[in-house]
């Protein structure tokens, strides 16, 4: 059975990775897709959803856009959808670090405008997706959250300093978190066991520390207490990754480049020009 929770026709403009993945997690929740159309300069189908090559192809001006290209590709983009919006149309925008008013400034006749920054675990409905906006109402705030629901946590940021916060832990984490398994991985290997095996070991051992915490609402530290003795082996282990706070500075160094490089695109998004379209249909 499918579930009606798009709020009308939607557009996907760009279905790469992080678009595909919330279409997958939709899919396979089997929230109702007719109305969705996927645009993409390939013409790579997206699996449950009309997909076109163009703006042009789309259709009817829809109630909402879904922006899912690059941040570098948003003045190619702007001027040709915003000639194609509706004053009904809500943008709703998943671009790293481009905030509200430089959105507003390329779509001045949009409804409204939503930044939603989502993570990679969207497409198995494990996602965490930071929404905000400075113009939605109550109904439309609604409506979003139930739609995101589907995918994972959903959080309504009161600013888009706390959103770019959500997108720097959850948007990027999945990096993080895989490099880190992968480390994991290759310290077995290095112990002697066989890479496959070595990766599903490291794998299920993130994975069920998270599902353990998540069960119990066990705090991280309480986790470590348990697993490592005193004088024990895991803690003699901790003692590397504790001495000087070398782990928490290095994923804190690593966040900040991560926000600085937001910061940067922001910038970007905030001094190019555009051509606007003045008047909506
Ligand atoms: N990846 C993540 O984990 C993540 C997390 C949070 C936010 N984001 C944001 O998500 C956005 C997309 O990132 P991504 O990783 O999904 O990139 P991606 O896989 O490269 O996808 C980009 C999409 O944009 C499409 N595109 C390129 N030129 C276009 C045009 N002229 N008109 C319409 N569509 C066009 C591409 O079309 P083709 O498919 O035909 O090549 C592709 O579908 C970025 O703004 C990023 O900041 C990503």
């Amino acid at each position: 059975m499918s579930v009606d929770l798009l709020p009308g026709s939607t557009w996907f403009v760009g279905c790469g990775n992080m678009a595909g993945a919330m279409v997958e997690g939709w899919r396979s929740a089997g929230v109702e897709l007719s109305q969705a159309v996927a645009i993409r300069p390939s013409g790579k189908l997206v699996e449950g959803v009309r997909t076109v090559q163009s703006v042009g192809e789309a259709g009817r001006p829809p109630k909402v856009v879904i922006l899912g290209f690059k941040p570098q590709k948003l003045d190619e983009i702007a001027p040709q959808l915003a000639s194609r919006l509706s004053a009904q149309t809500v943008i709703v925008s998943i671009l790293a670090g481009v905030e509200v008013a430089s959105l507003r400034s390329r779509f001045p006749g949009a409804a409204a405008i939503v930044r939603a920054m989502p993570n990679l675990p969207v497409a198995v409905r494990r996602g965490v997706i930071g929404l905000y906006s400075a113009d939605a109402d109550d109904a439309l705030r609604q409506q979003l959250k139930q739609l995101f629901t589907v995918l994972g946590m959903v959080a309504w940021t009161a600013s888009e300093a706390e959103l770019a916060a959500i997108g720097a832990v959850a948007g990027a984490g999945p990096a993080y978190v895989a490099r880190f398994i992968a480390a994991l991985a290759k310290a077995g290997v290095q112990r002697g066991l066989d890479p496959d095996i070595a990766a599903t070991v490291a794998l299920e051992t993130v994975f069920g520390t998270g599902w353990l915490a998540a069960a119990n609402g066990e705090g991280m530290a309480a986790i470590a207490r348990r697993v490592a003795s005193p004088n024990g082996t895991t803690e003699a282990g901790l003692a590397v990754l504790d001495q000087d706070d070398v782990f928490d500075a290095l994923i804190g160094a690593a966040i900040t480049a991560a926000a600085r490089r937001g910061g940067e695109l922001a910038e970007a998004a905030r001094s190019d020009k555009v051509a606007v379209a003045t008047s909506l249909p």
